[in-house]
């Protein structure tokens, strides 16, 4: 049975290593056009990191949030190649992806470093979009749930209740995301409940009830009804079909109930 809930949808783009200077500005001109006037669904893009002054003035007095891809844990320093909380903060950013597969498969994030850079980013005033999933050969082996628990309680250790509130979950199945691959309705919905009952256990039931958990991986305006409607399911994480406007903007129409 479906249970109603008050929590909004929220719908965050990330463009991953795509886009030209021009194409970036572009798309954004076009969500922002787009976006619904309905304060119940919430759209975030994330642009590659050298395009985000550019998409936070494109994005200026619309309702469009601007997110970065990553950063670092440390305020400052010689880190090469890289970008501190605040810097996402003052090219007019509201969110940051953490522990996107990408990052946590490609580039050897681990949980405890992923934990330092949710605390750097909450600390500098960010939202974080904290990523989990399992491969698929963990949900083979019938170990999804243990390795959703160990990234949550790694990656979250320490947070209190109230910095959870500038936390959003996004469920990702590691073998869905790029992948054509989607969960089904059930795959996902037992997914997001066992993430909010992890939730509760953590930092209790007050904040697990008033968490948005989305949803990613081959998301596409065919499938985001059914998802964005599953009871805790409260919006979704697109990577490909967010380089194309119209594909972004159906999805968030998707999120109406
Ligand atoms: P996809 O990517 O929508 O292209 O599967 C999702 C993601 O990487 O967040």
């Amino acid at each position: 049975m479906r249970t109603t809930n008050m929590r909004p949808k929220l719908i965050a783009g990330n463009w991953k290593m795509y886009t030209s200077a021009a194409a970036a500005e572009e798309l954004a001109v076009a969500v922002a056009a787009g976006a619904p006037a309905d304060p119940n669904i919430r759209l975030a893009i994330c642009p590659p990191s050298i395009w985000l002054t550019r998409v936070a003035a494109v994005l200026k007095g619309s309702t469009v949030s601007l997110g970065g891809q990553n950063c670092h844990f440390e305020k400052e320093g010689a880190y090469t190649g890289e970008l501190a909380p605040a810097m996402l903060i003052d090219a007019g950013c509201q969110y940051v992806i953490l522990g996107h597969s990408e990052r946590r498969h490609g580039f050897g994030e681990t949980d405890e470093l992923l934990n330092k850079k949710t605390k750097a980013a909450l600390a500098a005033g960010l939202h974080v979009i904290f990523c989990i999933g399992e491969l698929l050969a963990e949900r083979e082996a019938e170990r999804t749930e243990a390795v959703l628990d160990r990234q949550l309680t790694a990656g979250l250790a320490g947070l209190t209740p109230e910095q959870m509130a500038n936390v959003v979950l996004a469920y990702e199945p590691v073998w869905a995301i790029g992948t054509g691959k989607v969960a089904s309705p059930e795959q996902a919905q037992a997914a997001h409940a066992f993430v909010r009952g992890k939730i509760a256990m953590l930092f209790g039931e007050v904040v697990a009830q008033a968490v948005l958990i989305q949803y990613g991986g081959s998301v596409k305006p065919d499938n985001a009804a059914t998802l964005l409607n599953l009871p805790d399911v409260d919006g979704a994480l697109v990577g490909g079909a967010s380089l194309k406007a119209e594909l972004f903007l159906a999805i968030a129409a998707g999120a109406k109930r």
